[in-house]
């Protein structure tokens, strides 16, 4: 690892890096992967020993504070964020300046930047302690959020939140509870719900993430810096990848298909993409697929739709897409997406839900990154460079002239 800074200030020489691949912009001590063994480490905890043993809230305080909460953390914990589920009641209002059909991505994004007119007494950067009461209230408030979201765009009334359920418990109410009919929230569907959370949680530097940084570097408040995450979040080439992966299996429908797919994918005229195939860092299994498939079936299984066809047509494309020469050699693993969006529509949401639930299972990792760099003493505004490539230096000319 060379350090450019030191290079740059010697010779004035910087490197030209386009997408990042090999250019680290910050120290982090919160996540850690290995994209060659298909590692994933929150704060040096195995990503599948958390999914499979931990819970989501829990999961967060390690990403927030470092270390594992005791019990009594942890309660703590709990309560603190269930104490700021509720949205302020003037955001009712505006929800309902949105268009019924916005998609939940737009209404999240910019109800999320809304916050810092709501929530003033938690926006100067400056004050720890409201630094930390600006992390609370969005991990508590962001499943209020996106589930509103979600009751808008289906025209039904909001359903606040219920404190005596867990956090995926009164996300997966909030979502499905009417006030016409009791809604019972059942434990396998928020045991897998919470397992999304944790998966998604955080994942170092990637695009979102980085975009939260950038806004943060130049000190805008933090509410500002997530509605920043989750607009980058949206693109089908990050977070928008889940809706398009299935998307495309249903598209794809029956495993006869899948060669005419793979076909597509491997020519280059074409702009197809295998969706929830390929990622950046991993060149490995991604370690978050691995466990999501695993828990696809489980939910499936529990459920008694262990045949959907479309689990079925995944399973069958991943087999086919490792066994040929294109996706080895440039060794592209299905990632978190492929099957996440199988377990939410078995769950009952529409794919436009995906990307929301996305963000809101993110927004902890944000924060986490968020706040390292806030509190890391020799931070400085994040500043690329660019190799020109425009017109040298000319005179203006006069309309009349040109
Ligand atoms: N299907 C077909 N070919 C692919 C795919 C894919 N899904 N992904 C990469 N490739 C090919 C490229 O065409 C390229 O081939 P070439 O070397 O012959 O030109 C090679 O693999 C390398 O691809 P890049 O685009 O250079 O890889 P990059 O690291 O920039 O992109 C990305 C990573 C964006 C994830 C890419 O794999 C992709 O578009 N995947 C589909 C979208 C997706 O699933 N995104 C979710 C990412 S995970 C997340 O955000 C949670």
């Amino acid at each position: 690892v060379v350090d450019i800074r030191k290079l740059y200030a010697q010779t004035g020489m910087f490197t030209y890096d386009p997408g990042f691949t090999s250019t680290a912009a910050c120290e982090s001590a919160i996540t850690y992967i290995d994209g060659d063994k298909g590692e994933l480490l929150y704060r040096g905890y195995p990503i599948d020993q958390l999914a499979e043993k931990s819970h989501y809230l829990e999961v967060c305080y390690l990403l927030l504070y470092a270390e594992l909460p005791t019990a009594a953390q942890l309660e703590d914990f709990e309560a603190r964020v269930t104490r700021h589920t509720m949205l302020h009641e003037q955001m009712v209002n505006f929800y309902r300046g949105f268009r019924r059909d916005a998609h939940p991505m737009a209404v999240v994004c910019g109800v999320v930047g809304a916050m810092s007119a709501f929530y003033h007494d938690s926006t100067d950067i400056n004050d720890p302690w409201q630094r930390e009461v600006a992390s609370i209230r969005m991990i508590a408030k962001l499943p209020t959020i996106a589930a509103w979201a979600y009751k808008y765009s289906i025209g039904q009334p909001f359903v606040y939140p219920r404190n005596d359920l867990d956090y995926a418990a009164n996300f997966l109410h909030m979502c499905f509870a009417t006030p016409c009919e009791e809604y019972v929230v059942d434990p396998i569907l928020s045991r897998a719900m919470d397992r999304i959370f944790t998966l998604h949680a955080d994942h170092e530097q990637n695009a979102s993430t980085s975009t939260v940084r950038l806004a943060g570097s130049s000190q805008a408040n933090p509410f500002a810096c997530i509605a920043a995450g989750v607009a980058c979040l949206w693109g089908p080439a990050h977070g928008g990848a889940n809706e398009a992966a299935l998307a495309m299996l249903r598209e794809i429908g029956a495993p006869e298909r899948i060669p005419e797919f793979i076909a597509r994918a491997k020519d280059k005229d074409d702009p197809f993409r295998l969706m929830g195939f390929g990622h950046r860092v991993y060149k490995n299994f991604d370690p978050r697929a691995k466990v999501m498939k695993q828990s696809a079936d489980e939910v499936l299984g529990l459920l008694g739709i262990e045949n959907n066809p479309t689990l079925q047509v995944a399973k069958e494309l991943e087999k086919i897409a490792l066994e040929d020469s294109y996706f080895v050699d440039r060794k592209l693993y299905p990632n978190v997406d492929f099957y996440s969006g199988i377990i939410l529509d078995a769950i009952g949401f529409p794919t436009s839900m995906f990307t929301a639930i996305f963000a809101l299972s993110r927004t902890v990792g944000w924060i986490a990154q968020w706040k390292e760099m806030i509190e890391d003493p020799e931070g400085r505004i994040g500043r690329p460079r660019q190799l020109y490539t425009g017109a040298p230096s000319r005179d203006y000319s006069d309309v009349e002239t040109r």
